[in-house]
């Protein structure tokens, strides 16, 4: 057997006749094909299972099994099922044909052979299974590619889901930080706002505190010697009363005293000092009962005793503030003394932290003297030559705070206004709000309204509010209801012009 042979194909012969056997095999030998033989379908069966051919020609009629049981267990075979057969048969009826195409026979030989018909019959079928083997192995390959390529794209969509998924839960948790950041930033900011509110107050606080203990010092250290004073007037006047009774006596008993005497009593003015001596002492008296009282008013303003609310007259509660005050509101350089017009209505004892309260009237009055100081001001740029025309406080030119309190509706009612500048609305919206202040650094931390809505509002129950308009002066409306704040019900009053209470009250000046 040659290479080109083996190119060509393998045929098996299958037939009983050795003749035939013979010439078939000259036949396809000479035209390049290698050849197998059997001369029974049992020895065929064996040899395909040895080697397969790439051909069949197998004859009908052969002893033991013929040709067609043959067919059928080739196809049966695992070897052989898909080697073409040609059956190869002297019998040409059509039944015998139809037969083998459906036993799986792919053409039909009859004998006898002539040479050209069996080279090209079989030249066909051997070319066909070679092109269905490529295309069966082709197919196969295809077959592999595409299951490899499904597993790839498996594989990608998978990696692409876990992507996805690894992608989803990035950004959830980018969000979760970004949030959580947010917050952590937001309750920083807070704590640290708090934390510079609460060093402010503390400082304010500091500054009353140690403010209060200073006046109740002083109020403390007056009172023993004026106390001591006060006590001796009475005898002082007693006994000077009753050594003007002797003389007087000795006057009518004897009318001409001794010359020494007469010249010593022309000497002192005798009837002068006789006259004025109760006079002074009169007058003494009423020194040493104002400065008790002042003392009083200044240990009123700093009693920081009260944890607990007490009853307390509201109006000792002003004056004492208007008496720490009071150096403020003397005149001052080019500036006016300041007229506090008082108007006390009827209020009976309010239940409340006095010392706290203080504060507030404080807070208020200072915030009126200094409005009212400013307004005094001339406008910059403006000289005694070029008077501004815009004085502030040119409706009324005495700087003036008005006091007045009434009681409504279960409340205590605190007016003091001032007729200052009065306060624009961008200003006002902010009053409240805790280190707001449009005064030059060092002259005001912005908390004296805070603390004070505090101190009214939360400690008290009450309200704290403030009417102004430019050039309309300002009103700070101070409501504290009479009874605790457990029992209170604070209500909201209809409001009211800054200038309406400018009417005839009983003056006051404080110089
Ligand atoms: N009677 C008033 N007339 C005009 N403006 C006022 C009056 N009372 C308060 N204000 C304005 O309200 C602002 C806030 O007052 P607040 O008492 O809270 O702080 P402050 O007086 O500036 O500083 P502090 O009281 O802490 O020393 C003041 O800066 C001022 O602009
Ligand atoms: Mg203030």
């Amino acid at each position: 057997m040659t290479d080109t042979q083996e190119a060509n194909g393998v045929i098996l012969i299958v037939d009983d006749s050795k003749a035939n056997l013979e010439l078939l095999s000259d036949y396809l030998t000479k035209a390049g094909f290698h050849t197998m033989e059997a001369m029974n379908g049992e020895n065929a069966l064996k040899q395909v299972e040895y080697k397969a051919p790439d051909l069949i020609l197998l004859d009908v009629l052969m002893p033991g099994i013929d040709g067609f049981e043959t067919c059928k267990q080739l196809k049966a075979s695992p070897f052989a099922h898909n080697i073409p057969v040609i059956f190869m048969s002297a019998l040409s009826e059509t039944i015998d044909k139809v037969k083998g195409f459906s036993l799986g026979a792919v053409d039909y030989i009859a004998k006898p052979f002539q040479e050209e018909e069996l080279l090209a019959r079989v030249g066909v079928h051997v070319k066909l299974r070679s092109l269905t083997q490529t295309l069966e192995r082709q197919n196969l390959t295809l077959k592999q590619e595409i299951t490899e390529r499904e597993a790839a794209e498996a594989a990608l969509k998978k990696e692409i889901k876990e992507r996805e998924t690894a992608e989803a839960a990035l950004q959830k948790l980018t969000v979760e930080l970004e949030k959580r950041v947010e917050e952590r930033t937001s309750e920083l900011k807070k704590a640290l706002e708090e934390l510079q509110q609460a060093q402010l107050q503390m400082v304010q606080n500091e500054k009353m505190s140690s403010l209060g203990q200073l006046v109740a010092g002083v109020a403390h250290e007056i009172n023993n010697p004026v106390g001591f004073i006060c006590n001796n007037i009475a005898y002082a006047k007693e006994y000077s009363q009753d050594l003007i009774n002797i003389v007087r006596l000795y006057q009518q008993h004897y009318p001409n005293p001794e010359a020494e005497i007469k010249e010593e009593a022309e000497a002192v003015e005798i009837e002068f000092l006789i006259r004025d001596l109760p006079q002074l002492l009169d007058s003494m008296d009423l020194g040493t009962d104002r400065i008790r009282n002042l003392s009083l008013s200044l240990r009123n303003f700093s009693r920081s005793d009260s944890s607990n609310q007490v009853q307390v007259n509201i109006h000792d509660g002003i004056e004492s503030t208007l008496l720490i005050l009071g150096h403020r509101l003397k005149a001052k350089g080019d500036r006016p003394k300041i007229e506090v017009i008082k108007n006390y209505g009827d209020l009976p004892d309010v239940s409340c932290y006095p010392g706290l309260l203080n504060q507030v009237f404080m807070n208020v009055i200072a915030n009126a003297i200094d409005a009212l100081e400013i307004s005094n001001e001339p406008p910059p740029g403006t000289t005694e030559e070029s008077p501004s025309t815009t004085t502030k406080i040119a409706p009324n030119p005495i700087a003036t705070i008005r006091i007045s309190t009434e009681v409504v509706e279960n409340c205590a009612i605190v007016r003091i206004s001032d007729n200052g500048p009065g306060i624009p609305e961008e200003v006002r919206s902010k009053l409240f709000e805790p280190m707001f202040t449009t005064k030059p650094i060092g002259q005001g931390t912005g908390l004296g309204l805070s603390i004070s809505r505090d101190i009214v509002v939360e400690k008290h129950g009450g309200q704290l509010k403030c009417i102004s308009a430019p050039g309309q002066g300002t009103v700070f409306v101070i409501e504290v209801p009479l009874e605790p704040l457990e029992n209170s019900s604070s209500q909201t009053r209809p409001s009211e012009s800054p200038t309406q209470e400018w009417a005839d009250e009983k003056t006051v000046l404080i110089s």
